[in-house]
């Protein structure tokens, strides 16, 4: 009997840009998983109607309805399990992971950074990176842990930074790595074959 595929949920607040590249690569096989869900934080983000055209499930919850990070996490926690999520993925989630949430997902939370960690941790990493005048930047896969930017690296790929770039154009040369690295991640474990040794990923 074929092994039953992994279910994986896409945390995302924004445009959505890496959850279509994750969509797209589902649907193809190369990665060898079921998206179950996709959650926002944000009824507006581009992210949501990119799922549903994908015919993904969504969930849509309202930071402001919860007193705590802790009882919002608690309902994206409760909506989890309910699909049995397997990995959870951050896509552009503009929120910090309460310690609850990576207690209940330990090792299986995944985020995409736009710089070289732990170079140009937070929210502005292009924009910091090409300020200080890197010569080299590029994108991080790691797992997340209760600190921001931090837990084990999956995987990086540079990006050269030229003369002429702006942050725009060093956006769209981050997407492009990002796209292939991100799917790249989630299919290793999908297949289980991320084995974490402390702070460092093992790729079997
Ligand atoms: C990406 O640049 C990612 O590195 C960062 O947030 C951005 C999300 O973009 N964490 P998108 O919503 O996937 O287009």
């Amino acid at each position: 009997m074929a092994k039953q595929k992994m279910n994986i949920a896409v945390l995302c607040s924004g445009s959505g840009t890496n959850l279509q590249a994750i969509i797209d690569s589902v649907k193809s096989g190369y990665v060898p998983a079921k998206l179950a869900f996709v959650v926002s934080d944000n009824k507006n983000a581009f992210a949501l109607t990119r799922a549903a055209r994908a015919g993904i499930d969504t969930l849509i919850l309202n930071p402001k309805d919860f007193k705590t990070r802790e009882a919002l996490d608690k309902e994206i926690i409760k909506n989890l399990k309910k699909k049995n999520v397997e990995l959870v993925v951050l896509a552009g989630f503009m929120r910090l992971m309460s310690p609850y949430f990576i207690k209940e997902y330990k090792n299986r939370i995944m985020n995409i950074h736009p710089a070289l960690l732990p170079s140009f941790k937070g929210t502005h990493g292009i924009k910091d990176a090409l300020e200080y005048g890197v010569k080299v930047t590029g994108p991080t896969v790691h797992f997340v842990d209760e600190k921001l930017d931090h837990g084990p690296i999956i995987l990086q790929r540079c990006v050269e930074v030229k003369d002429d770039d702006t942050e725009k154009s060093l956006v769209e040369r981050m997407h492009e790595e990002e796209h292939k690295i991100y799917p790249e991640a989630i299919k290793l474990f999908s297949e289980g074959r991320l084995k974490i040794e402390g702070r460092r990923v093992r790729i079997l």
